[in-house]
This record gives structure tokens, sequence and C-alpha cells, in this order.
């Protein structure tokens, strides 16, 4: 995530906390079916190693994975960690975070692609993200295999509709380009809580396993299925770049490298691609804040009325200390301002990382 906007989310969120309010962040929720690359697409706005990916039925519990943003440490030692709900452990090598969750699915959905409704809660402690909470679901998936239900389908459908369903919640929904877009479970469910399409970003994936020939412009300029934020074009990690441990940073190069030379995806490789997929996340969070701002400056107005009459009543205030009642909020207003200018003119908060 870019490193204005968490700065800006922090201080926002210390004002309001400090203001007794809350500013509650989105949860992004990524939908699709089985295989689609939700996970990939996930881990890779992340920007870790850390969840399980593969062919055929993975993920198998909701993962609720809350990012949380802490001030950068003295020493580089513990600089980003994880921890989950279910154990007393920090972790710090992020392959160890990959098999735990592994470990945990299994123990739960048991060890013949069960799908169990209850989460696994992981947080990432870091200086380098925001307060936010993202959810891994299991894909749409028709056919019962091994111990699943016959009602399958069914049970999955709610289980992702209870996180979607919150106005709260931004769906990305992902699809991939190789299958026809017609047949997108995803977008349908989607449809289903959002029909008009606000809080709903298309991704589409494995635009490089396309046939020969073919290519997704229709779909990526909006021609085939309308949404108001748009379709994004993605190229994750497959499944031989997993077996040979490719890293994240090489396969971003080649995804930036495989739109610009793309015969057809050229001239729009600047709204594409997983860098292009964050800073679009980036731009949903600050409108999400910048509604949130008349609820903020209505609570600020109350307290500076009520703090004006208790200044007031004493008289002269340079003789104030620092941590006077009156002084600590003459402060936050300061910075409630600077918050709120740079919020509004946040257009220049382009992607850094
Ligand atoms: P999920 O089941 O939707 O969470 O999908 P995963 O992220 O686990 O990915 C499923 C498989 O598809 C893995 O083998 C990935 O390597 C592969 N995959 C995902 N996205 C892409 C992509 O854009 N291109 C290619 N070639 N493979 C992908
Ligand atoms: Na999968
Ligand atoms: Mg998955």
């Amino acid at each position: 995530m870019d490193g204005d906007l968490i700065r800006l989310v922090s201080r926002l969120q210390d004002t309001f906390a400090n203001l007794g309010g809350e500013l509650d962040m989105p949860q992004l929720a990524v939908v699709g079916s089985q295989s689609a690359g939700k996970s990939s697409v996930l881990e890779n706005l992340v920007g870790r190693d850390f969840l399980p990916r593969g062919q055929g039925i993975v993920t198998r519990r909701p993962l609720i994975l809350q990012l949380v943003h802490t001030a950068p440490p003295p020493s580089a030692t513990y600089s980003e960690y994880a921890q989950f709900l279910h154990v007393d452990k920090r972790f710090t090598d992020f392959n160890e975070v990959r098999k735990e969750i592994e470990a945990e699915t299994f123990r739960v959905a048991g060890q013949n692609k069960g799908v169990s409704k209850l989460p696994i809660n992981l947080r990432i402690y870091s200086p380098h993200v925001l307060d936010l909470t993202l959810v891994d679901l299991p894909g749409l998936t028709k056919i019962p295999v091994g111990d699943q239900p016959t009602d399958i389908e069914r049970q999955i459908r709610n289980l992702i509709l209870d996180y979607i369903t919150k106005p709260n919640c931004v769906i990305l929904s992902v699809s991939p380009a190789n299958v026809d877009l017609a047949n997108s479970d995803s977008l349908k469910l989607a449809r289903s809580v959002d029909p008009q399409g606000r809080r709903t970003i298309g991704i589409l994936t494995k635009l490089d396993l396309m046939d020969a020939g073919t290519n997704a412009v229709d779909i990526l300029s909006g021609r085939v299925y309308p949404l108001k934020l748009g379709f994004i074009g993605v190229v994750n990690r497959s499944q031989q770049d997993i077996n040979s441990d490719r890293s994240m940073k090489e396969a971003l190069e080649a995804e930036i490298e495989f739109f610009s030379n793309h015969a057809a995806y050229r001239i729009i490789a600047h709204r594409h691609g997983t860098k292009f997929l964050a800073k679009t996340l980036n731009q949903v969070l600050l409108n999400h804040i910048r509604d949130k701002l008349p609820d903020m400056k209505a609570r600020l107005n109350t307290l500076m009325g009520q703090t004006q009459q208790e200044l007031n009543a004493f008289g002269d205030t340079t003789s104030l200390g620092d941590h006077h009642q009156g002084a600590l909020i003459l402060r936050m207003m300061t910075q409630f301002a600077r918050d709120f200018v740079s919020s509004i003119e946040g257009t220049s908060l382009d992607i850094s990382t």
C-alpha cells in the first residue's frame, strides 16, 4: 500500500479515536470460482508470500486477514510479524504462516476437500500496511468432491454472502480470462448484493492463458459487463512459478512486461496489472474516508464549542500547559485540518511500491 495513504489514514484514525469516534475502514473480500486466482490476487496486494495457492480446492476456510499498522520499530529485527488467533506465537517467517494456515485448515475442515465456515483469523503487523481487513474465501463450485456434502454449492454461496452482503465490503470479483465471462458466477453473486456495481471491482486473471489470437480488450474496456469501478486485468504467478518458487518481485516485473509488450494490451497497459489494482483500491479507500469526514468534522465542532467555553473561563490561554485539555484539542484541530486538506487534495497519492 501507498506510504502517503498509510500515514494519512493512521493520523485520521488517531484523530478520530481522540474524538471518541471510529474510522472503520472497509473490508475487502474476494469472490470467484475455484482456482480463478483469488488467493494469488490477495497475496499480490499484501506483497507477501504467505497464502496457500494451487490447483483444485485449496482455500477451504475463510481467512480473515487483518493488516495492522504499527510504528516503525527502533531496530529492524521485528519490523513485520504475523499472529493467529488460534495459536499464541509470533511468526516472522511467512513460509511458516502458510504452513500454519494449511495445518489449521486440515485440522478443522478435514483431509478430504471439506469446507468449513469457521474462519481462520490472522493478523499481520507492519509499518508498511494500512489498517485494513482482507478476506480470502473458498471458491464457488458446483459438483461435490471428496467429503463435500451434496449441497456444497449452496453452502459456499451462503458462506460468501455472509461477507459480501455487508455494505462496508468492497467486492473483488475475480474471473479467469480463459473462461467465458457469461459463465462468471462471481459477477452474478456480486450483482445480487451490489446491483449498481458501486462496490464491486472486476478482476480478470490468467490473461496469459487465453487462446492464441484471442484477447480480453472488450471486457477490460467495460463493453461486455458494466461495473462503475471497472475491470482490471492481472497476470499472477502460474502453477509452474509457484513450484519453482518464483519471487513476487520477479513476477510483478514479468506482469508489467506482459502488458507493455502485448499487441492488444499495449495501449491500455497503464490501467491494468497488480500495481494499478492497488492504486485503484487506494482511491476506493480514499473515497470511503472522504465520506466519513463530515461526521468527523461535526464531532470536532462540538468539541471546539465546549473547549472555547472552557478557555474563555480561563482568560489567558498562552499560559496553558501542553497537557491541558484545551491545548490538546487545539493541537488535534490543527492536525485534523492538515489531514482534511491533504485527503481532499489526495489526488497526489500515487502508489509508491
Ligand atoms: P483460488 O482457488 O481462486 O484462490 O486460486 P489460486 O490463487 O489458488 O490459483 C489457482 C491456480 O491458478 C494456481 O496454480 C495459480 O498459480 C494459477 N493462477 C492464478 N492466477 C493466474 C494467472 O494470472 N496466470 C496463470 N498462468 N496462472 C494463474
Ligand atoms: Na485453487
Ligand atoms: Mg484460494
